[in-house]
């Protein structure tokens, strides 16, 4: 084995890692040391840089609990959990796209009646979202389920609120011909977690920390792929520049505002609501595998 030199360790590292027995982990880990000293030599870190950095992750490590994730977070706003995202869910261009699931996600929502409010108790415009779920060739799709969870008119999600019990998240199934009705209130935009590691390193930044206004939706049905995404309110200061890179055209709605009346799930409504009309396209588990190849 040579002796290193600042032109020869890459090399000498790669060939070290090349007899990994398990294919996939020698390509990765090739790939990884590749990258990982093709960045250090860009950036010619000095010590107390290096230090630094080591530092942020072990920081960052510590800060990474049962109820708070903040490498994910890392990975959300340098685009990374997107692209991820985005390798895993390639589907026919006329499916409804996925979209990271974030951590606010709580297993087991309630179930909810068709039309049912998923919002009671919380503050914020009354808002419908209705629609259809349905195939690729335009098959309605019975008995889906629509897990939703989103933030309260004011910003928070469960997690954030001290609640006891369920707060802006139902368990919704369609119809015999694809169709729901939700009734929720309208979300708000909100910023990610500041207070860590990850706010640390955005406020020396210009970059928004915001995320325009959304609602999220898990959708499984029998024999289609599941699509995890969310809908975004049109024209929400932030649609450009969410700082999670979760935007796509197609997922962007017109939350309409109504005046009080009858509203889609046929109740009367004593104050103006929002309605959203939005159907949801899921590809067949073999369409969805096609597109991948
Ligand atoms: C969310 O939408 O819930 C979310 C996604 C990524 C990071 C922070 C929040
Ligand atoms: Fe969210």
């Amino acid at each position: 084995m040579p002796y290193v030199t600042e032109d020869n360790l890459t090399d000498v590292v790669m060939e070290r890692w090349k007899d990994i027995p398990d294919p996939r982990l020698r390509r990765i880990m090739q790939s990884l040391i590749r990258h990982l000293h093709g960045f250090v030599r860009d950036i010619e870190p000095t010590q107390a840089e290096w230090a630094a950095a080591i530092d942020w992750l072990t920081r960052t490590g510590k800060l990474c609990s049962e109820k708070r994730q903040e490498f994910v977070l890392a990975s959300d706003v340098l685009g990374v959990s997107m692209l991820v995202d985005t390798i895993n869910h390639r589907r026919p261009s006329a499916a409804t796209p996925n979209t990271v699931e974030g951590p606010f996600h709580v297993p087991n929502a309630p179930a909810m009646a068709d039309g049912g409010n998923m919002a009671q108790g919380a503050p914020g415009i009354p808002c419908f979202v209705t629609g259809k779920v349905h195939g690729l060739d335009g098959e309605p799709i019975a008995g889906a389920v629509l897990d939703l969870w989103q933030t309260d008119g004011e910003g928070l999600y469960e997690d954030q609120r001290d609640v006891k019990g369920p707060w802006m998240r139902g368990l919704y199934r369609t119809q015999a011909d694809g169709s729901y009705v939700i009734r929720t209130v309208a979300p708000i935009a909100y910023t990610i977690p500041m207070d860590g590691t990850v706010g640390e390193l955005m406020e020396r930044t210009d970059i928004s920390h915001m995320r325009p206004a959304h609602i999220h939706f898990a959708i499984s049905a029998p024999g289609y792929h599941g699509l995890v995404t969310h809908l975004f309110q049109r024209g929400d200061e932030y649609i450009e520049n969410d700082v999670v890179y979760a935007v796509k055209e197609p997922l962007i709605v017109d939350f309409v505002k109504r005046p009080p009346g009858k509203a889609p799930s046929g109740e009367m409504m004593a104050t103006p609501f929002y309605e959203v009309k939005y159907d949801f396209v899921l590809a067949k588990r073999v369409e969805a595998l096609a597109a991948a190849e």
